[in-house]
């Protein structure tokens, strides 16, 4: 599998990641003031509110990569939200890597989906 580009979509309370500097190397591709970068451009948090989620992507292209990621999904009755890591290419080929928590009603438990996903 060729994993062309990077991209993140979460819809999260929060999310840090740390990469060398998310001021050079992502785009915020939606949520606007709900994603922040801070240390410097080396932690990036996405956050959740009752009106959007938010995301980014990596500018550049990988081939592969080593992701280290704090999730924290939606407590209590989060049925209806999903709280997601994914990985995907563009262009013609569409590769992508799947983690999805489907939220539940209050006190049930959370589906996760793991997808590969290869043209
Ligand atoms: C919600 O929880 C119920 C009870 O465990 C389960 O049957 C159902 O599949 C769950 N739904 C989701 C979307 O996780």
């Amino acid at each position: 599998m060729l994993l062309q580009q990077l991209s993140v979509l979460a819809l999260l309370l929060l999310c840090p990641v740390w990469a060398d500097n998310f001021y050079q190397d992502a785009t915020v591709t939606f949520g606007d003031h709900r994603t922040q970068i801070q240390d410097g451009g080396r932690l990036l948090a996405l956050s959740l509110d009752k009106i959007s989620g938010s995301g980014f992507q990596s500018k550049n292209e990988y081939l592969f990569g080593r992701f280290d990621m704090q999730l924290k999904i939606v407590p209590g009755n989060s049925a209806g939200t999903v709280t997601t890591f994914y990985l995907s290419s563009q262009g013609a080929g569409h590769d992508e890597i799947d983690f999805e928590f489907l939220g539940n009603s209050s006190g049930q438990p959370y589906t996760v989906h793991a997808t590969v996903y290869s043209q």
